[in-house]
């Protein structure tokens, strides 16, 4: 990456001095495709690594379409070359005209029997593809509800226990997980590019789906049906966890919340009753039950807040209470920004220690 960083700014500005009208405007093309090739190469290769990238698989169908991208990239510089080639052949080197009977062969072979065979070839390598992703999980299933903007989550066990949780998902590596999909209002559509395909979430109905990580990490889902006005502010984290370890987590997952540990959060938790965040929202093991947004129970515990978009950190906490309405655009949820810093860092005191 170094490497393009220097070529894009070793330009040498006096490469063309002294040069002729015409060859001065040659000369100067290859100096403006240097300049502009690398910054685009950069943003183009930085979209291969990283938590949300199609091309970092580590998911068991993610492998397959990454395979299958590389694969029709492949054909593509082929078929690229081979017509560009042959393009260059006809108009330099081949002028003569050609028998009737040579073009009627190339137009035949080459636009109707070349290209049938090649998408049929890609259509049968394809296809199949699809039917992992739709393949019964080992057990557990995910219930996932697109929100405004933000996600509803339930496991079910093979037990068939179930823990409410909200905007971040954890799964099992080397287990095939169920995922089940639906919505109550806008299509959203659930996609974690590292380990799968996307699948779209439909109001009154519900799209089943499984994923099965190989690898354990975090990696980062995203919403990708546009949903109105926050949708590229409704994304989540993933963990793939060792198997005992997520059996640990889900344990504790199930359990009530922890009582406040610290003058601050008993304050926060005050507050917290006081502003009636209980309508909304429900702390296990509280008087908090309401439905209406994420669960809370264990959010302190979680990667980030917000659906994505904050790091879980109690300063952070405090600014997303105060300030929804301009971090979420049009969110359900309504900004306290009547409540001092204190009493906001006091909330974010006693949410972080809901571990
Ligand atoms: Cu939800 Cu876009």
């Amino acid at each position: 990456m170094s490497d393009i960083l220097r070529m894009s700014f070793a330009i040498d500005p006096s490469d063309h001095c002294g040069a002729t009208r015409a060859g001065h405007h040659r000369a100067r093309r290859p100096g403006r495709a240097r300049r502009v090739l690398p910054p685009l190469l950069i943003v183009a290769l930085a979209g291969c690594q990283g938590r949300q990238s199609v091309l970092n698989p580590i998911g068991e169908d993610a492998v397959d379409l990454a395979t299958l991208f590389w694969v029709m990239l492949g054909g593509a510089v082929v078929l690229w070359l081979l017509v560009t080639g042959l393009f260059i052949y006809v108009t330099r080197f081949r002028t003569a005209e050609m028998s009737r009977r040579w073009a009627e062969a190339l137009i035949i072979g080459g636009g109707v029997v070349f290209p049938a065979t090649v998408l049929a070839g890609l259509l049968a390598y394809s296809l199949p593809l699809m039917a992992t992703q739709r393949m019964a999980g080992d057990g557990l299933v995910v219930h996932v509800t697109g929100e405004q903007w933000w996600w509803r989550v339930v496991y079910e066990t093979p037990e068939g226990a179930r823990v409410v949780s909200a905007n971040e998902i954890r799964l099992p590596v080397g287990e095939r997980t169920a995922f089940r999909l639906t919505t109550n209002q806008m299509i959203h559509s659930f996609w974690i590019p590292a380990l799968g395909g996307k699948t779209d979430m439909i109001p009154g109905r519900e799209n089943v789906m499984s994923l099965k990580p190989i690898e354990t990490g975090v990696f980062r889902g995203q919403c990708a049906e546009f949903c109105g006005a926050s949708h590229a502010l409704m994304a989540f984290e993933v963990e793939a966890m060792a198997p005992e370890a997520f059996e640990a987590w889900l344990d504790r997952e199930a359990q009530d919340a922890v009582p406040p540990a610290s003058a601050a959060a008993e304050r926060g938790a005050a507050i917290f009753a006081a502003e009636g965040c209980g309508a909304c929202h429900t702390v296990r093991g509280t008087d908090a039950i309401g439905r209406v947004g994420p669960d809370l129970t264990h959010v302190g515990s979680r990667h980030s807040i917000g659906a994505g978009i904050l790091p879980n950190q109690v300063e952070a906490i405090a600014d997303w209470i105060q300030r929804t309405e301009h971090l979420k655009p049009e969110v359900d949820m309504p900004q306290y920004d009547h409540l001092s810093r204190e009493a906001l860092l006091d909330l974010g005191h006693y949410l972080k220690g809901l571990e």
